[in-house]
């Protein structure tokens, strides 16, 4: 594997999954394989976990690890054959390349403007340092999709499932601030590859991309969807089609401990307590958030490992 930009990258998810589940019952098993190379993560947006997690992930692997907040540097340009006299001071043309010179693999952070669409789905951000590093890319969560998170949610489901193919639900939530879709996006992505009865609920004109959705069945009622259900994911998203807008907080879709049932309640976090989900769900038995932490660690040692394994 060489860049990790979306689930499919990996070579197989199935293996991804049982090799990822391998290394967290022994996470410095491959410890001289990343020897002498070095990981940079820029972050062009705040994090808690992906920051920790894929340092930790690469200090299993033997890696240094330097981190960027891009706030911290000159201000980049990304558009081509402009006149640079205002306020970016550098062209991501030579950023990337500097930066490659100081790492064999270089992970990027870079939400969406939830502001221009056509841009966002372009991911101009990943793909500039795509087109001009010159070694691999990880996506730590891009405008359009969030691959690192979805491998976690899938090892979480793998290590937690009681029957073959579980009934998974992703439920729409309320947030007072304007959400990216990239979660959602690659958790679906994720759950139409793996073996399990996948369904969406959201209300009414939260439909999320079609060119991902598919023909997975979205269901507006949600009681109805949540029906013996054994994993909900509950996550906000801001309207797709009217681009980074909000048309609903309705709080009737926070998540609520009666309507999980025995389901057991999955969230990328960070989460809003009582807004998309009651705290009797979040302090309950049911709720594999911490699970799903623990496991993005993993995740982002797996991808890492195939990467440093192509050389
Ligand atoms: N789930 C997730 O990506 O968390 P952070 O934004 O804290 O990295």
């Amino acid at each position: 594997m060489n860049h990790y930009i979306k689930i499919t990258d990996l070579p197989s998810i199935a293996s991804a999954v049982q090799e990822a589940i391998a290394l967290k019952l022994d996470p410095y098993k491959y410890r001289s394989l990343g020897a002498q190379k070095t990981l940079v993560m820029l972050f062009f947006n705040a994090s808690l976990r992906t920051r920790l997690s894929t340092e930790k992930a690469a200090k299993h692997l033997g890696m240094d690890v330097i981190v960027l907040n891009v706030t911290d540097a000159w201000q980049l340009e990304f558009e081509t054959g402009v006149v640079m006299n205002l306020d970016k001071s550098e062209h991501v043309k030579e950023a990337a390349q500097v930066i490659s010179q100081y790492a064999d693999i270089l992970a990027v952070r870079a939400f969406p403007s939830l502001t221009d669409k056509d841009k966002d789905l372009s991911e101009w951000i990943l793909n500039s340092f795509v087109t001009h590093a010159t070694v691999p890319i990880v996506n730590m969560e891009s405008a359009t999709g969030h691959p690192l998170q979805a491998l976690a949610d899938a090892i979480t489901i793998e290590e937690l499932k009681t029957k073959q193919k579980p009934k998974v639900v992703l439920s729409w939530a309320p947030h007072p601030k304007v959400l990216p879709h990239a979660v959602a996006n690659s958790f679906i992505e994720m759950m139409q590859t793996i073996e399990v009865d996948f369904s969406i609920t959201h209300p009414e004109g939260y439909e999320l991309n079609l060119d991902i959705v598919k023909d997975t069945p979205v269901i507006y009622d949600q009681e109805e969807a949540l029906k013996d259900a054994d994993f909900v994911y509950v996550k906000n998203w801001s309207n797709y089609k009217d681009y980074g807008k909000i048309i609903s907080q309705d709080p009737n879709w926070m998540m609520t401990k009666e309507k999980l049932s025995t389901a057991k309640f999955m969230h990328c976090l960070p989460v809003r307590r009582n807004v998309v989900v009651e705290d009797a769900v979040l302090d309950s038995e049911q709720s594999v958030v911490i699970a799903q932490s623990n496991n993005r660690t993993y995740a982002a040692q797996l991808v890492l490992k195939k990467i440093l394994e192509n050389g």
